[in-house]
Formats: C-alpha cells, sequence, structure tokens
C-alpha cells in the first residue's frame, strides 16, 4: 500500500525523507517520488523500481528545508514514472494514499475547464482541485475544504502550495497519518515506524482533520476550520524493535519474537491465573460475529471452534469483504469481533461501521495502537505482538491466536484453564529451535501443495497455505480433508507434497485414513501432529508438545510459518516484501 512521509523544519528535507521512505518499504510499492523546493518552486523526483533507483538519480544535498515523499502501490494506471507520486498540478504538489471513487466524474469535469492531466491516476485529481479552487480563494484552509468536500473514497495526503512554502498541509478520511515532532521541525507519516529514527513522539491526526505544519509549530483544524487541540502520544517500543537484530528477513525475526509475544499478550490480561481489569467482561453475549480479512480471518476461525467448544456460544466467522455486503442477523445479545494486525484494512473498517450502523456492539481485536478499527470499536482488546514490518503477518497471528484463547476461557467461564497457558512460552521456543530446512527442500522446488486437515487444524491449514503461497508463490491450497474424495484427490500424484495436521484425538484416525489415501497414490506427506505415531503414511513429521487444546493452534502454526520462509529463501523470493502484496490493504 502507498506510503506517505513530509517534513518541514530546520534541516535538510530530502536526506530525512529518504531515510523514512526505507521505513515504509514493507508496506509494498513498485515506485517511488520525492518533492523539494529549491529557488522558490516545487521540484519533483520519481522513479520505479525500489528506492534505491529514487536515491541513485536524487542530489541528497540540495538545501531544501520542506519536502513530500511518497512509495506507490498501483492501483490507477500502471507502475510508471508518470503515475508515481508527488503529483503536482499548478501551484499545488500532493502525495496520496487511498483512493478518490469519484475521480473520473471529477476529472472530466475539470477537463473541460481545460485543466491537463498528465498521468493516469485517481490522485492527480486532488491537486488539481485544489488548484481550482485556489484561482479563486487564495485562502489555503478553505481550499483544501472545498476539496475535501468534493472528493469521496478514501484518503491520506500531503500537500505543498508554491504560494505558500513555510507551510506544509495534510489531511486524511479513510486512509491512516500521523503527524510527529522532533527538536528541528514537523513531519507526517503513514506510520510510526517511518519517523521513528527521529522521534516518538506523534499526534493521530482523525477523519476530516487538517494539519498545518510549519517549521516551528503545527496547528490543527476540524473541517469547520475551527482550531481543534490534539493529543501527544508517546510510541513505546524502541527504534530496535523494528530493526532487523542480525536476522535475515524481519520474517524471520518476527517469528523468533512468538515467544515474548505470547507472553507480553498473556500478561496484559491475566495475572497470578486470573483475569485483570484490562479483560472485558463479555457475559451479555450469545451471538458472535468474528470478521477479518486474510490471515485475520483464519485465526478468527481459529476463535470461532475455540469459542463455540469452550463457551457453548453460537458463533460464525467471516470474511470482511462478504460480511459487509451480505444479509446479516443482529440481536441483541450479538457482537461482532473485527480481527485486524494494522487496524486499518478497508473491509474490515468498513464491517464494523456496518455493525455500528445496526446499533450492534462491537470489539476490535487490533495489534496497531490508535489505528481506525481501535478507535472506532466499542471496545478494544489490543494484541501485544509490536511493530510488524513483513507482509506475511506471522507474531500478530500467534497473539491473535493466544488473545481469542483468554476470550474463550472468558466466555466459558472455565477460569482454571487459564493455568494451561502457564509455561507455553517454552514450547513456543522449541519449536522455534527446530530444524525446518529438510521439510523446505522437500517442497521448495515443487509447483503444488496441499495442506489437509479438519476442524481447528483445516483453519491452521488455510493458514498455512496462505503463508506459503504469499511467501513463495507456490499454488497451496487448504482442504479439509473430508473434502479430498469429492474431488481434489484427483489431483494427487508421486509429484505432490502434502501437510497434514492432525492435532485432535477425536479426528485422529479419520485425517489419517485420508493421509493414508493419499499416500498410496504416491504423494510425500509431512505429518504434523501432537501424537507420537509411528506408522508408513507420511514420509515426515513433526511433533508439536502436548499442551490443554485450548491454546493449541498457536503451537501448530509455528512449524507452518518457519516452513513457509524456509522454502520462500530456498526459491531466492523476496519474503519481506512479495511481489503484488501490501502490509495492510486500506482500499477494497
Ligand atoms: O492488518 P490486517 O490483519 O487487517 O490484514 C489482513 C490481511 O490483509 C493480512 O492478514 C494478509 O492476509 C497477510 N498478508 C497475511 O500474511
Amino acid at each position: 500500500m502507498c506510503g506517505i512521509v513530509g517534513y518541514i523544519g530546520k534541516e535538510r528535507a530530502i536526506p530525512k525523507i529518504l531515510n523514512s521512505l526505507k521505513f515504509l518499504e514493507y508496506r509494498g510499492y513498485d515506485s517511488s517520488g520525492i518533492a523539494y523546493v529549491k529557488n522558490n518552486k516545487v521540484n519533483i523526483i520519481k522513479e520505479v523500481g525500489k528506492i534505491k533507483a529514487l536515491e541513485n538519480i536524487l542530489d541528497i544535498n540540495i538545501d531544501s528545508k520542506i519536502g513530500l515523499g511518497h512509495t506507490r502501490w498501483a492501483t490507477h494506471g500502471g507502475p510508471s514514472v508518470k503515475n508515481s507520486h508527488p503529483h503536482k498540478v499548478g501551484k499545488f504538489t500532493v502525495v496520496h494514499n487511498g483512493i478518490i471513487e469519484n475521480y473520473l466524474e471529477i476529472k472530466n469535469e475539470l477537463l473541460k475547464n481545460n485543466i491537463e492531466f498528465k498521468s493516469d491516476t485517481d490522485t492527480e485529481v486532488i491537486p488539481a482541485l485544489l488548484d481550482f479552487y485556489y484561482r479563486s480563494d487564495k485562502n489555503i484552509l478553505s481550499v483544501i475544504k472545498k476539496t475535501i468536500n468534493r472528493i469521496k473514497g478514501s484518503y491520506a495526503v500531503g500537500i505543498i502550495c508554491e504560494d505558500d512554502i513555510n507551510h506544509l498541509y495534510a489531511f486524511r478520511c479513510g486512509s491512516p497519518l500521523i503527524v510527529a515532532k522532533d527538536d528541528s521541525g514537523y513531519y507526517i507519516a503513514s506510520d510510526v515506524p517511518a519517523i521513528l529514527s527521529f522521534t516518538n513522539k506523534y499526534i493521530i491526526l482523525e477523519e476530516n482533520e487538517i494539519a498545518v505544519l510549519e517549521s516551528n509549530r503545527c496547528e490543527f483544524y476540524n473541517l469547520n476550520l475551527n482550531k481543534i487541540k490534539k493529543e501527544i502520544k508517546v510510541f513505546e517500543g524502541t527504534y530496535e524493535t523494528i530493526m532487523l537484530n542480525g536476522y535475515d528477513h524481519y520474517m524471520l525475526k518476527e517469528i523468533h519474537e512468538e515467544g515474548k509475544v505470547f507472553l507480553d499478550t498473556l500478561n496484559y490480561y491475566v495475572k497470578d491465573n486470573s483475569f485483570k481489569d484490562t479483560m472485558i467482561n463479555l457475559k451479555k453475549y450469545k451471538r458472535i460475529h468474528i470478521v477479518g480479512c486474510g490471515s485475520a480471518y483464519y485465526v478468527g476461525l481459529i476463535g470461532e471452534y475455540l469459542i463455540s467448544e469452550f463457551a457453548n456460544i453460537e458463533v460464525t466467522c467471516e470474511v470482511a469483504s462478504e460480511y459487509r455486503y451480505k444479509k446479516v442477523f443482529y440481536n441483541d445479545s450479538t457482537l461482532v469481533i473485527i480481527i485486524s494486525q494494522s487496524g486499518e484494512t478497508a473491509d474490515s473498517l468498513a464491517a464494523l461501521r456496518m455493525a455500528k450502523e445496526n446499533h450492534v456492539d462491537t470489539l476490535a481485536i487490533v495489534n496497531v495502537v490508535g489505528s481506525s478499527i481501535s478507535r472506532e470499536a466499542d471496545y478494544t482488546l489490543y494484541v501485544k505482538a509490536g511493530p510488524e514490518i513483513a507482509v506475511a503477518t506471522t507474531k500478530a497471528f500467534l497473539a491473535q491466536a493466544t488473545l481469542l484463547s483468554l476470550l474463550a476461557i472468558k466466555l466459558s467461564g472455565k477460569l482454571e484453564l487459564l493455568k494451561e497457558l502457564n509455561g507455553i512460552e517454552n514450547k513456543i521456543e522449541y519449536l522455534l529451535n527446530l530444524d525446518y530446512r529438510d521439510y523446505a527442500k522437500e517442497i521448495y522446488n515443487h509447483d503444488n501443495v496441499f495442506y489437509i486437515g479438519r476442524l481447528i487444524d483445516y483453519a491452521l491449514c488455510q493458514e498455512g497455505a496462505l503463508k506459503l503461497k504469499e511467501t513463495s508463490y507456490i499454488n497451496a491450497l487448504a482442504i479439509s480433508s473430508g473434502e479430498l474424495k469429492h474431488g481434489t484427490i484427483s489431483l494427487i500424484n508421486d509429484n505432490t507434497r502434502v501437510v497434514g495436521i492432525c492435532t485432535k484425538k477425536e479426528i485422529m484416525s479419520k485425517t489419517i485414513s485420508n493421509l493414508k489415501e493419499i499416500k498410496s497414490r504416491g504423494a510425500y506427506v509431512i505429518f504434523i501432529t501432537n501424537e507420537d505415531i509411528e506408522d508408513d503414511f507420511y514420509d515426515k513429521k513433526i511433533i508439536i508438545p502436548k499442551v490443554h487444546d485450548i491454546i493449541e493452534p498457536i503451537l501448530t502454526v509455528i512449524p507452518l510459518q518457519l516452513i513457509a520462509y524456509n522454502v520462500a529463501k530456498y526459491r531466492g523470493c523476496d519474503i519481506d516484501k512479495p511481489r503484488n502484496l501490501a502490509k495492510s490493504v486500506t482500499v477494497e
């Protein structure tokens, strides 16, 4: 997803912006650009590809004390220099994250007014509108207000006006944007990691708020152009928490943080085998809808099994992009739980808003503090994963699964289950330290991998298959084992790699008989289980330490993550920034 940075202050803007752009790389991008001021004119440098390519054509010694930077993830118009941001029309230069849904309508209107467009993007209508309104109204704040009232969609926008180079303007709706401050000046950025090498003090810009930054002060306005006061927040983590710390990739580093993440999440809600006040009371809810996208949906499926099984409550789990458009039945005792690492996923946010419009209570399970979903939900339970940089989520998934186990215990009233979570961090460490390279070697040069399992193991299969797909580009398919005979088994031959997951005693024999059918058709089987079964229906196995069912999924996911990581490494993939993917999907 696109990333935005901006700076105005006493120091040179370009080195700062380049630095910040590098911390936004994890969001996924295909081109980048920078705007700066020289001789009172805004200059723009853009390049397709990595930020290094931009750096190669940029003179970092240019003495501009104001600038905007952008990493673009193509939506409207392919990756090219002309479509990269910043975009300049007349006096206004803009960087934008999000989508302007009514851009065609606006563009057609502006074309009739002889305004020229140089790109295929939706973004260009923003500087074009600003410049158009500015012709008859020289008050920039009022011009911004008119522009906000005209555009529809999601946007975080940074602006420089050539007639006012001592100010940097910003506004947002839907897409995230923060303002930050250090001793030298002010910044705007899409997220906190982008500015963390300069400062940990930041302010969250809310929907339809406008920020006006000067080198030594900053003002905020609402859409009525009344001045508003904003709270300065301090980011708890350190710069080191988002550095690689010697690991080859963020994905590997983040997987290896899982023991700590488990403990941090547990200790935030539980002390001495009792819930702390940080855990909310959910007694009144008899029906739960869990909603999320991608891995957040798969962890939601785990939540569905755990809560319905242990708390005896009707739970359904749905993909947010489906949920938001279907007919949903609510009643007074319904709770909608939105799961999201970033807290900014567009479909998940829309599902949350839909539930709220229907006056249903909402609970957010979110990692990024202060994100849109966390702010808009009635209740928020944070997972304590810390900043997650790799596009493929790993430690946040484990933290979410941990929290869902806690919710299942809370809702069930079986508080004695809390003691089952003691010492799990040691079992996590054990699994993290196994060598998964031999498993990966069996997979990395194959085109198709199937993951089979039932019930909660099937949810884990879906997560395992997604991890492999997104990091290694192998076609990986999760199949509910009972469904094999209804079609998919025809794909099995001696070239197929199968990961079979079975962690439940009650259904062990069922899944094993499916694996036997697969093995007898020549497939190579990796069996992941918590029972030490000696048999010939698998080629390799991974034994997960035996723990209570309430917490078991967080162990089984670890080998799946590390197998995917090692396969991607053998295939030489760009592990932390897989092609075509963005860390946070803030547009539909
Ligand atoms: O930030 P969110 O948890 O809302 O993101 C949801 C999905 O986009 C995300 O889980 C995605 O599927 C990951 N790339 C999976 O690793």
